[in-house]
């Protein structure tokens, strides 16, 4: 098998969203030698610039590094990623559908592209698919279209599935340090060039079939949105209980067959991937004739939580009409500012529909939460107000919402109490440490903390005016 003439097999990166680049420069950091390429020229640009187009700790600094160390280069025509790269993987978006299942024609046209791009190139290549794909993609989808248009025959072209767990606000840690390495491919071939190009990460490799690779992936996102619907759920029962989910949760999880990760209750799980990628695992399991019944309790249970959310506000501080909200983290976690499927969209929506007015605050995804708001329609114009600083959030506030636990929330401060009309906040992460927020004049009820059991309905705001 080729190798580059610096050794070791050399890797092409095919669309520099999140995962493409996270796992491109990963790939560089364990000593590979890496090409990027991204439609969008501007990406491009930004990251052969060595600036990332995205919120990321730690992202912008291994960037650079890589970058400076000559390990990851941007290229700007597929041809030549094609030509220089051996294992070229596929980190396209797939986006949802209104039926449940994914678009995969960023996927197909990728596949197109760089089967055309192979036929004009010599030796063997890898099309790699990292992309989240539906089970039978890469066999039934990826691998023809690839053949088809290198017009090569699989003695000379290898396609695989090699899914990807990385999550936003951790991707840098994730990207080089996998818990698994898991390989997908139906060819020796195929299956010992990704052996070998995985083998600097020191992680275990798994070896399955193309389409059981594909079932992991969605396998465990399947479960670890249930694990959070499943916090979520004991949640709202820790409230009617006056128990705190934390404190069951937490022994619950010290159960080693259950483990303690993916067990914090909060507003619902957000993201660009549970909701997808659970869909798509139900609707195609629909299609294949069986009922994934624990995956639609998870959405469904994920529905329900943003109407208890409303609720519980509505318990807190009575009818919302009229109401000043500080809405605190509006990316759909901290750490990123990424706001697909943010659960502060919906959260900030419903409570302009109710006529209260919205100031919304995030560290980093105020940006991208006044795009989102705008391509969503601009409902409620002027109710809503994005604020540079989180001072003007609380400003003259009625009550301030924590969606996302961003390290800046928890640590109040009486001077932020003043600012507030009533110093009061709902905790959806119980990330603020009530004592220390009594300390700095803030009362707090935690969703999921007991607290809402000894609270008249609507009294609180009152009381603590
Ligand atoms: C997820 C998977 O973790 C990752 O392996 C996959 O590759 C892509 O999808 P990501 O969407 O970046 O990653 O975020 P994740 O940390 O998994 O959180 C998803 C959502 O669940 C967030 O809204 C988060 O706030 C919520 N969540 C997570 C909880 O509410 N409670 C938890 O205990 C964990």
């Amino acid at each position: 098998m080729r190798s580059s003439a610096r050794g070791g097999p050399r890797v092409g990166i095919v669309g520099l969203g999140y995962m493409g680049l996270g796992t491109g420069l990963a790939f560089a950091a364990r000593g590979l030698t890496v090409f990027g390429y991204d439609m969008n020229p501007e990406i491009r640009a930004a990251v052969a610039r060595g600036s990332t187009p995205y919120h990321e700790a730690g992202l912008p600094e291994l960037l650079r590094s890589q970058v400076r160390s000559g390990r990851f280069r941007v290229v700007h025509a597929l041809d030549d990623l094609v030509r220089l790269s051996e294992g070229i993987f596929l980190c396209v978006p797939t986006p949802p559908r209104a039926d449940g299942h994914i678009d995969l024609r960023p996927l197909t046209v990728a596949a197109e592209e760089v089967g055309r791009a192979i036929g004009r190139t010599r030796g063997y290549r890898l099309v790699v698919v990292k992309s989240t794909v539906v089970p039978g993609t890469t066999e039934t989808v990826v691998l023809p279209t690839v053949l088809r248009s290198s017009r090569r025959t699989g003695r000379t072209v290898g396609v695989a599935s090699n899914p990807e767990f990385l999550a936003e606000g951790t991707m840098v840690e994730d990207a080089l340090h996998p818990d698994r390495v898991v390989i997908g491919t139906s060819d020796r071939r195929s299956e010992a060039w990704l052996t070998r190009a995985y083998r600097p990460f020191r992680a275990p490799i798994v070896t399955l079939s193309p389409s059981g690779a594909e079932l992991v992936k969605y396998s465990a996102n399947a479960f670890l949105a249930l694990k959070v619907s499943f916090a979520n759920e004991v949640g709202r029962l820790a409230d009617r209980l006056g128990v705190h989910v934390d404190r069951v949760m937490e022994a619950v999880g010290r159960d080693p067959r259950i483990g303690p990760k993916f067990l914090r209750a909060g507003p619902g799980f957000g993201g660009s991937c549970f909701e997808k990628d659970v869909s798509a695992f139900v609707a195609t399991a629909g299609d294949l004739g069986v009922r994934m019944r624990t995956g639609s309790a998870a959405l469904r249970a994920n529905a329900e939580q943003l109407e208890y959310v409303l609720e519980f506000m509505r318990a807190v501080i009575g009818p919302l009409s009229g109401k000043k909200v500080a809405l605190l983290g509006l990316a759909f976690k901290a750490g990123t500012d990424d706001v697909r499927e943010s659960r502060a969209l919906l959260i900030a929506e419903r409570l302009v529909a109710m006529g209260a007015l919205v100031r919304g605050h995030d560290p980093a995804a105020a940006g991208s939460f006044r795009r989102a708001w705008k391509s969503r329609g601009r409902r409620g114009r002027g109710r809503l107000v994005i604020c540079d600083t989180l001072d003007e959030a609380l400003s003259g506030a009625d009550v301030a919402v924590l969606q996302a636990d961003w390290p800046e929330y928890a640590r109040w401060t009486r001077a932020r109490s003043r600012r507030m009309h009533l110093p009061l906040l709902i905790d959806l992460r119980r990330a603020v440490d009530p004592r220390d927020a009594r300390r700095a004049g803030l009362r707090v009820i935690g969703l999921g903390a007991g607290d809402i059991a000894n609270v008249k309905r609507g009294s609180v705001s009152r009381s603590t005016g």
